[in-house]
């Protein structure tokens, strides 16, 4: 897992002195955080939301302070991971559990900066990672049964010690394996209007730009 050089980038690249900055979830958000830190120290004067209540208390360890979403007036940067994403930047997020929380400060964002390893690109979405979708909790084995007449194969996402995993929003997961998923925006629709879907994880148009770390190279490419 070689993707600091690609979140160094990304921090460097985009974020800049007197910004509001999203912080993902996941390995990659957290190499980023680790960099913004160093700019903090540095003198930069930013203010933080977080995509989940892990990140926060990340940012937190390294001294930053997270604002309350509904008190700022925009977001310029968010700097996220991804599990997968495809030629047009529409991706796959959520196997880290914090989709909604990602999503929401996504659309809210002026441009979402997305960190990965090279061998998350793919021509199709859903060949390699299943698409996470997340449901309320009331009649969630219904949910996922209007799932499955989609054509997918959803599977409740459990912790370590085999319960159920519970969302920061206090939700469920269906992990759902399609063969591939060619058409990303009516799937997405699909789902959308399934009662009891809270969010699904396909983020279509919302990368701004995508830091590729290609191990082959080592070199970061960006998309
Ligand atoms: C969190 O829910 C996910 O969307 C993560 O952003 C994604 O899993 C990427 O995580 P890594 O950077 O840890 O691979």
């Amino acid at each position: 897992m070689k993707k600091r050089p690609a979140a160094e980038k990304a921090v460097d690249d985009y974020v800049r002195d007197g910004m509001t900055i999203g912080l993902g979830t996941g390995n990659a958000a957290n190499m980023a955080i680790d960099r913004i830190a160093e700019l903090v120290d540095e003198g930069y004067d930013l203010k933080f939301v977080a995509t989940s209540l892990q990140t926060a208390s990340y940012a937190q360890m390294h001294g930053l302070e997270i604002s309350d979403i509904d008190q700022v007036d925009h977001i310029d940067v968010t700097i996220d991971g991804a599990d997968e994403v495809d030629p047009d930047l529409n991706m796959i997020k959520g196997l880290g559990g914090a989709l909604l929380r990602e999503k929401i400060v996504a659309s809210l964002t002026e441009k979402e900066i997305i960190v990965v390893d090279g061998f998350k690109v793919t021509d199709v979405l859903g060949k390699k990672v299943p698409l996470p979708v997340e449901v309320c909790r009331f009649a969630h084995s219904k949910t996922a049964s209007a799932l499955s007449s989609l054509g997918c194969e959803p599977l409740l996402r459990t912790n370590g010690d085999g319960k159920a995993f519970v969302s920061d929003g206090g939700n469920y997961i269906y992990d759902c394996r399609f063969k591939s998923i060619s058409d990303p925006v009516a799937l997405e629709s699909a789902i959308d209007v399934i009662p009891g879907v809270v969010e699904c994880g396909l983020f279509i148009g919302m990368a701004y730009a995508v830091e590729a770390y290609c191990e082959e190279s080592d070199s970061v490419k960006e998309l």
